[in-house]
Order: structure tokens, then sequence, then C-alpha cells
């Protein structure tokens, strides 16, 4: 791998926003996994983000010299029906109080967390980082996306207008310790880990399983993603957005079947064909981020027997 063209000293004050989130921590472990000492906004210390007054206070005071942005409000299809506006605002509003003040406290580089959804809903795949803003989005969560596009074009305008080092990423589906287990918000990694668990302790004999199963979606480990994050905080200057990709890209019936593997369950997995299946294939175009040097590190299967650990340490806590 290359040397880092812009490494951050391990003193650095360096301030993840969503902490305590999936992305969030997974970069706080990866950052004291390397020596960082100086890590703000941990442990619910960071300022609320729709509140500029708190936010200009928090970085009036710290200083951050680097800004990792993983805050942020997300849903499934259901929150993105049932509460659009409030997503949209919010997601809007923190990203832009973030990035006004690093842009006000002189942060020497932010990086802003987009997401897969503001590609095109017809998107040709894999998705390419030019493929964005080239058509229409996904209606059902139109509102989610187009708060996160502006907050790409808000960092593009920054460095425009001042030169502010501030660059986007687009990350795959990422799981891992940490991720949403619950019944109302949890993705297809988490919710498959959940409901095989719960069927294997109830004997159940079937677990269905929404749609055919063909449909290819690509997965990154938090960890994984976490190396990307701070590899492009070192690496990587430019105004165009970068996907955080090059993890595990396959079937949710492969996928369903390494779930049932890891998590021990003898029953049968039964798809429901009548049920949508969605894009046939999602994933990310990661030829830019692999042409710098990044390599995932993580075996797949290894990242969801890590997951499972987690989630049967702290499935108590877990409504
Ligand atoms: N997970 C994925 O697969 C994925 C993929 C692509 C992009 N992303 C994006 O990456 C970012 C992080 O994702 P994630 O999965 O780590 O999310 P997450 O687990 O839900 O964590 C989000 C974090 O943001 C914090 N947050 C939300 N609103 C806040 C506010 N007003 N003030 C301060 N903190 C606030 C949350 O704190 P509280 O819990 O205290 O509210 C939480 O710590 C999000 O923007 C998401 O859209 C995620």
């Amino acid at each position: 791998m290359s040397e880092p063209t812009q490494a951050m000293d391990r003193r650095a004050r360096v301030y993840v926003s969503g902490a305590e989130g999936l992305i969030g921590a997974a970069i706080v472990r990866e950052l004291k996994r390397r020596g960082f000492t100086n890590l703000l906004g941990l442990a619910g210390d960071g300022p609320d983000l729709l509140d500029w007054v708190k936010v200009e206070a928090f970085f009036a005071s710290q200083c951050p010299e680097y800004v990792f942005v993983a805050s942020g409000r997300s849903g499934g299809i259901d929150l993105n029906q049932r509460q659009p506006a409030s997503l949209m605002r919010d997601n809007l509003l923190g990203s832009a109080n973030l990035i006004h003040a690093a842009h006000r406290h002189r942060a020497r580089k932010l990086l802003y967390l987009g997401s897969s959804c503001c590609y095109p809903r017809l998107c040709p795949q894999p998705m390419r980082e030019a493929d964005l803003f080239t058509g229409p989005l996904e209606p059902t969560n139109q509102a989610y996306a187009m708060a996160k596009l502006a907050g790409i074009t808000l960092c593009q305008a920054y460095r425009q207008e001042h030169g502010d080092d501030f660059i986007c990423g687009l990350p795959a589906n990422c799981f891992g310790p940490g991720d949403d287990f619950s019944p109302e918000n949890s993705h297809v990694i988490a919710a498959l880990i959940r409901r095989m668990h719960a069927a294997k302790l109830a004997g159940d004999e079937e677990v269905a399983i929404w749609g055919s199963g063909s449909p290819r979606r690509e997965f990154i480990y938090a960890d994984d993603l976490a190396r990307a994050c701070l590899f492009v905080m070192e690496r990587y200057s430019e105004s165009a957005p970068i996907n955080l990709g090059g993890g595990q890209e396959l079937s949710i019936a492969d996928l369903a079947g390494l779930v049932r593997e890891v998590t021990g369950y003898p029953g049968r997995l039964a798809f429901d064909p009548s049920r949508p299946d969605g894009m046939p294939c999602k994933a990310l175009d990661a030829s830019r981020i692999l042409g710098l040097g990044w390599r995932p590190e993580w075996d797949f299967h290894r990242a969801l027997s890590a997951t499972y650990a987690w989630y049967l340490e702290h499935e108590n806590g877990i409504s």
C-alpha cells in the first residue's frame, strides 16, 4: 500500500460525529488501535448537531483538526415512508451545521459519508462515482437521499468557494458490532441473524425470507469501512466523491445460507418469490479506492461470525 500523502499526526484532535453509531464506533476503534490519543466527542460528549449554538460552541472550544461525519438519521423503507420530512430535515440541518462549523474553525480536513441511496434508481451496475446526479432517485427514500446529496454538494461548494479540504465517501451496506438489530430498523444481515437465532432457540423448522433470494447486494464489514475512511482521509483530496466498497458482493440466498451456518440454525430457508425482490443487483464500483491501494482485510465469514458473537453478547439489551 502507498504511503499516506497527508498522514494524520497521532496527536491531532480528531472528532468523529456519531461516535456511538455502527460506523462511527468502528472509526473510533480503528483510530485508537492506531494510537490516536486526542479523540473528541466520545461517550455522548459531542453536540446535538441540530443545535447550531451547541455545534459552534463545541468547535470553538475543541478546535477539531480532522472531522469524520459518521452521524445522521437513516432507516428502512418503513421509516423513509412514514417520516421523510424529519429524516430530510435532520440530515440537512446536522450536515450543514457540522460542515459550516468545520469551515469556520479551520478544520484541516473533513470526511462526509453519503450513501449508496444517492445513486439513481436505475443506475448501471456496478455504480460508478460518475453516475451520481444522472437520473431520478428511488422514490421510497428520495427525501433522505436528497439530503445526503445536498451534504455532498455542500462539501464541494465549500471546497470551491473557500478551498476547504472536505471530501465525500459513499459506503456500501455496512454491518458489524453495534449494528441495529431491532425488528423495526435492522438491515438485511442484522435481521437475518436475529431471526435465525430466534428460530434456532424456538426450534422453528423454517424461516421465511422475502423474495426469490436472487438479488445481489454488496456488504462491507464495519472495521474494513473504518479503515477505508482513514485511508481516504490520509490519501484522497478531491471534490468528486469516492465509493467506499470492495467488500463482498453476493446473492441474498447465499447470504442467508452463510448466516444459517454462522448461527447454527438447522431449519429450512423458505424464500417467498411472491414478495418483491427490489433491484436485481446493487453494488459499488470500487476501482477508484482499490486503485489507490486500499484492500478489505476481513474475510466475510469471519466478519459474520464476529457480528453474531457481538449480537449474542448484547441481545438482552436489544428490543
Ligand atoms: N450503515 C450503513 O450501511 C450505511 C451505508 C451508507 C451510508 N451510511 C451513512 O453513514 C452514517 C452513519 O451510519 P451508521 O449506520 O453508523 O448510523 P447509526 O448506527 O444510526 O449511527 C448514527 C449516529 O449519528 C448520531 N446522531 C444522529 N442524529 C444526531 C444529532 N442530531 N446529533 C448528534 N448525533 C446524532 C447517532 O446518535 P444517537 O443514537 O444518540 O442519535 C448515532 O451515534 C449515516 O449518515 C448513514 O446514512 C450508513
